[in-house]
């Protein structure tokens, strides 16, 4: 990217500078498992004088997957990735609403069509002809079955979105499904991004990688980016020392709890969870803040069907007594050179490489 393009989109960035921003895009670059050069080629992408238009719609959610999105600790990183895009609707974050809002979505698809990117959120109700998620009068149902052939990618955020989660838990009183279901016989690929809430790079990278090399990146059997979920939790745990040793937390508040060993005994599904969560972590804040770090056993929020309720479940009798000697394999890597290893790593990376993009904007703002 030569300095010209740079400046053309320099408002854009919030005073970031282009010193910073190619760093930022290199580390999205290994984020995702590809040769840290190719940040130039993210870069060219995402400063093109067009922005990607972005349709957001919500369906069964509870708005922690937007949180997520937004809740970084640094005020530059919200404008590095919003103000790169065009996020044309979305019904928490736009200004318009009610008609203006619902005409402004509808103009932007038939202008886009082919081209936009489709992001969805939240689990999609069946039951009594999906009248239980009503946006302007139609029902979700309806207006995910018109939008998502239009789309040029089918992005969802969250667990409820890729599986159903927690509008589905039994009885399942809206038929809640997930968006893979309901577009299930369309030959459209719906690309999953799940946690409860998931972490928010992995969302982001996707449209980085769909963008500047206008396909969706590797993704595993469940659809989901092999940069994001190639790996078990497991794998890249801080504790794994602690269960190699067989050093495990018997009680919430004992010793072995207060020295920081592990908590398989107290019901982690590590062992059986994809996620890039110890790596990445969540909102910029430090490699404590998702839940292992903060002491919790992981309940498997982004894995299919093993985690709502789950921790009451764990408080009350501690899923496994004696850790087992095996586990799962990991995903064996795939695609396009894609390195899960080098995405883990860069995942831990990533978090640095970003504050201090973050932090050198602030600097220049303060
Ligand atoms: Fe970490 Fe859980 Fe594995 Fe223990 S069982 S090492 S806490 S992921
Ligand atoms: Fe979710 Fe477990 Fe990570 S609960 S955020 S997958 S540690």
């Amino acid at each position: 990217m030569d300095d010209r393009s740079f400046e053309e989109v320099r408002g854009r960035l919030n005073g970031v500078s282009r010193r910073d921003f190619m760093k930022y895009c290199s580390a999205m670059a290994a984020f995702m498992g590809l040769p840290v050069s190719m940040g130039t080629r993210i870069a060219e992408a995402v400063t093109s004088p067009k922005r990607p238009v972005v349709i957001w719609l919500s369906a069964q959610e509870c708005t922690g997957c937007t949180e997520t999105l937004l809740r970084t600790s640094h005020p530059s990183l919200d404008s590095l990735i919003l103000n790169l895009i065009s996020l044309d609707y979305h019904e928490t974050l736009a200004a318009g609403a009610g008609h203006q809002a619902e005409e402004y979505r509808a103009k932007s698809i038939k202008e886009n069509e082919g081209k936009f990117i489709l992001v969805v959120d939240g689990s999609i109700p069946t039951k009594d002809g999906g009248v239980y998620c009503k946006i302007a009068g139609r029902t979700a149902l309806d207006i995910l079955k018109e939008t998502a052939p239009k789309a040029a990618a089918v992005l969802c955020i969250g667990s409820c979105a890729s599986w159903g989660g927690i509008p589905s838990a039994n009885p399942n009183p809206t038929g809640a499904k997930p968006v893979h279901e309901i577009l299930a016989g369309t030959g459209i690929t719906v690309v999953n991004h799940p946690g409860c809430p998931p972490v928010h790079y992995n969302l982001l990278s996707t449209i980085l990688h769909f963008l500047t090399f206008k396909k969706l990146p590797a993704l595993d059997e469940k659809n989901r980016p092999v940069f994001g979920y190639g790996r078990l939790i497991h794998e890249n745990c801080p504790r794994r020392p602690h269960f190699d040793a067989g050093r495990f937390v018997k009680e919430f508040g004992d010793e072995g709890h207060r020295l920081g060993y592990c908590l398989y005994m107290m019901g982690c599904k590590g062992p059986e969870t994809f996620n890039n969560c110890p790596t990445v972590c969540y909102n910029d804040l430090g490699p404590e803040a998702w839940p292992v770090g903060t002491g919790f056993p992981c309940f498997g929020c982004s894995e299919d069907g093993v985690g709502f309720f789950a921790p009451l479940h764990s408080f009350a009798k501690p899923t496994y007594v004696t850790p087992p000697i095996f586990f799962t394999k990991a995903q064996e890597e795939e695609g396009e050179g894609a390195s899960t290893l080098a995405a883990g790593v860069a995942g831990a990376a990533i978090g640095a490489g970003v504050a201090a993009v973050a932090m050198g904007a602030k600097k220049k703002q303060d």
